[in-house]
């Protein structure tokens, strides 16, 4: 039997590499993105998953996506939220476009994208909900309180969806990536990075997308069966919970 996922902004960073490790281990996988149509083409071309282009801020764009993937590929078993963006500044100089459109990406999102799921989910009594949020969700971030707010969010969502889904056969769960060699990481400067990031991480190294992709794959997997409501971290040692 081979489980539908979907991953959002699954054509680029930490979202590829779930997209690809999904496929690699039998999913059918539908690639959402939002806006980079080169790169999702370049993508789609180099692995043969299938991509769909929606915003996951809005939810209208989500329910008729989510329509779309169910009518070509079957429905949707595995839900990976990780579409996600920032918009880093002080908060003394943030402005209200900076605040909304983090908190619309990162976790309006999640019921754009679980509140179309669900039901069916809940019907077929099987679901595997796994949310990408952050270290800085754990432990907050200089620069970052959109992001960090969002993030949290996500963790509050896990938690009480989980709750709500477990007697119907579905899990929800959230990753914590901690710093990634992604394009999203190579947006801080360098300094910042040498001085304020690398040095805490016990590790001594930025995460490579892969090894978060690893992380989801387990969560989605039969063998996690008993996991729900959880948070786990991967993120070299540089936050402890
Ligand atoms: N802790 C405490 N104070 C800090 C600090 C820190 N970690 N980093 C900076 N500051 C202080 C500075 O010392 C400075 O203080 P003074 O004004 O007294 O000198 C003040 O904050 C402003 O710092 P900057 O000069 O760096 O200000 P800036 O406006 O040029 O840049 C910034 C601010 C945009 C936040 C920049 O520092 C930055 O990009 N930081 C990195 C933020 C970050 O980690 N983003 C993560 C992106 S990756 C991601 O989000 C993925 C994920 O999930 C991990």
């Amino acid at each position: 039997m081979s489980r539908v996922a979907v991953v959002t902004g699954g054509t680029r960073g930490i979202g590829e590499a779930i997209s690809k490790a999904l496929k690699g281990a039998g999913y059918k996988v539908a690639a959402n993105y939002g806006g980079n149509d080169e790169a999702a083409q370049k993508f789609k071309a180099a692995t043969a998953i299938a991509v769909y282009k929606w915003d996951v801020s809005s939810y209208d764009s989500c329910a008729a996506g989510v329509k779309a993937v169910e009518a070509e590929l079957g429905p949707i078993e595995v839900l990976v939220n990780n579409a996600g963006v920032t918009r880093d500044t002080m908060f003394h100089r943030m402005t209200p476009e900076q605040w909304t459109t983090v908190i619309n990406t990162n976790l309006s999102s999640l019921f754009n994208m679980c509140r179309p799921v669900i039901e069916g989910m809940r019907a077929r009594k099987f679901g595997r909900i796994i949310n990408i949020s952050s270290i800085n969700g754990q432990k907050g971030q200089v620069g970052q309180t959109n992001y960090s707010a969002a993030k949290a969010g996500e963790l509050g969502f896990t938690k009480a969806l989980a709750q709500e889904s477990a007697k119907s056969g579905i899990t929800v769960n959230a990753v914590c990536p901690g710093y990634i060699a992604t394009e999203m990481v190579k947006k801080i400067p360098q300094d910042v990075l040498d001085k304020s990031i690398l040095p805490y991480i016990p590790l001594g190294r930025l995460g490579e997308p892969e090894e978060i992709a690893r992380c989801v794959l387990f969560l989605a997997s039969d063998e996690a069966g008993l996991i729900t409501g959880s948070t786990l971290s991967a993120n070299g040692g540089q936050f402890m919970v």
